[in-house]
């Protein structure tokens, strides 16, 4: 156990980062989204979605929902989802707990998962695939996983599936390939950071969770703390836990501004927002946005039409044969365009390390092949190889 935690009358560390469904707090965004996966359970829908930045709460969110399941429920639950089909197949029927013939095709592990839902259906079951950090799954999964939801008996459906994922999965399922299972997508919620209120509350929580409700704490932490993590909630825990850290370093029981300023300098933290103490935003901001808001009107009004002004520049420059085969992808995400202009369709999502084959170029735009899917991205983004 660290000292910190024993030095502020604590019986664990509150702050932890892992998820664990006993520190869960439920807050107005959280209560939402369990509201929307026991929904979904309730109603014959085939998905739920849900949409937050990273440390909004999805993993733990989805794990009290799983904790609070009687067996009328079987679920499996996907985390590592960079998956082909045949793989998350492989991954759905292991954590079923169903044996799998090593030599099985897509085809065989599509038709014994058939099978174990309609034995499921039988016994009166539902059945749930959770896949978690969705945004990982490739495209041709994701449509995968709908035909698989498409499964049912001549009355019912045969299984749900619940979609996690950072907002990047909001993007790829925009994509032009997933429009089917977009139609499908009937609940679909998102995870905010918390307000400066329930940032608050939060904290407190947490404190008395692990044993002491009554540590001395000034009210300009808070603020501080609001300020730092904009209420994001892997933010408040890792600075929080740095504070505690900082104060216990200096034999200091009140936890201080002091101690929060050198737990985000070493963090690297900056300051988000301004607040007063009711957890407005202040005049200020409200004036900048007011600005920027205006500024922004000027500037479209004065703009020149740019998908105009993009489709003329790529007509005017003529297509180039491409001196190497294949490229690598440089950027963390890059999406793929179905022409060579920012304004037109995504038609799949690559990742940093994806190896691509080179079709055509255009001006700084180069055409590219993936998986069966050409499309179209800026080429700096790319490592020729
Ligand atoms: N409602 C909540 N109650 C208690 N703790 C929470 C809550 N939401 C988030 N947390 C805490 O915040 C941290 C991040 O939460 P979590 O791992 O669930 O985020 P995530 O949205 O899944 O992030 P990522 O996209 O990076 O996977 C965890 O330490 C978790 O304990
Ligand atoms: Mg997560």
């Amino acid at each position: 156990m660290k000292d910190f935690v024993q030095f502020f009358g604590l019986h664990e560390d509150p702050f932890r980062i892992t998820p664990d469904i006993d520190y869960f707090y439920m807050s107005s965004v959280h209560q939402e989204a369990l509201g929307a996966l026991e929904y979904l359970l309730e109603s014959e829908e085939g998905f739920a979605v849900i949409i937050g930045e990273p440390g909004t709460g999805k993993t733990i969110t989805i794990r009290k929902f799983i904790n609070q399941l009687d067996n009328s429920v079987e679920y499996a639950y996907i985390l590592f989802p960079n998956l082909s089909p045949e793989e998350m197949f492989k991954a759905i029927l292991e954590d079923f707990g169903i044996d799998i013939p090593s030599d099985s095709s897509k085809n065989k592990f599509f038709s014994i998962l058939r099978d174990f839902l309609i034995e499921k259906k039988e016994e009166g079951k539902k059945v749930l695939i959770i896949v978690d950090e969705a945004q990982n799954l490739p495209v041709e999964t994701l449509e995968e996983l709908r035909i698989l939801s498409n499964m049912e008996t001549e009355k019912e459906k045969l299984l749900q599936i619940v979609l996690l994922g950072q907002p990047e999965l909001e993007v790829k399922l925009e994509s032009p390939q997933l429009r089917q299972l977009r139609q499908r997508i009937t609940i679909i919620t998102h995870l905010r950071n918390l307000s400066y209120d329930e940032t608050v509350k939060y904290i407190n929580y947490r404190f008395a969770k692990a044993g002491n409700p009554a540590v001395k704490i000034s009210d300009s932490v808070y603020e501080n703390v609001y300020k730092y993590t904009d209420g994001n909630l892997r933010k408040v825990n890792l600075l929080m836990e740095r504070t505690l850290m900082s104060a216990f370093v200096e034999n200091n029981q009140f936890i201080e501004d002091r101690h929060v300023k050198a737990a985000a300098e070493s963090l690297k933290f900056k300051k988000k927002r301004n607040i007063n103490k009711k957890g407005y935003i202040l005049t200020a901001s409200i004036s900048l946005l007011i600005f920027i808001f205006a500024t922004g009107l000027w500037i479209y009004l004065k703009r020149e039409p740019v998908v105009a002004k993009e489709t003329k520049v790529e007509k005017s420059i003529k297509p180039e044969k491409v001196e190497k085969k294949f490229a690598t992808v440089k950027a963390y995400m890059l999406n793929v365009r179905e022409d060579p202009s920012r304004s037109s369709h995504i038609v799949y999502l690559l990742k940093e390390g994806d190896k691509v084959e080179l079709l055509e170029k255009k001006g700084d735009w180069v055409k590219i092949k993936i998986n069966n899917t050409e499309g179209w991205v800026k080429e700096k983004y790319l490592f020729k190889d």
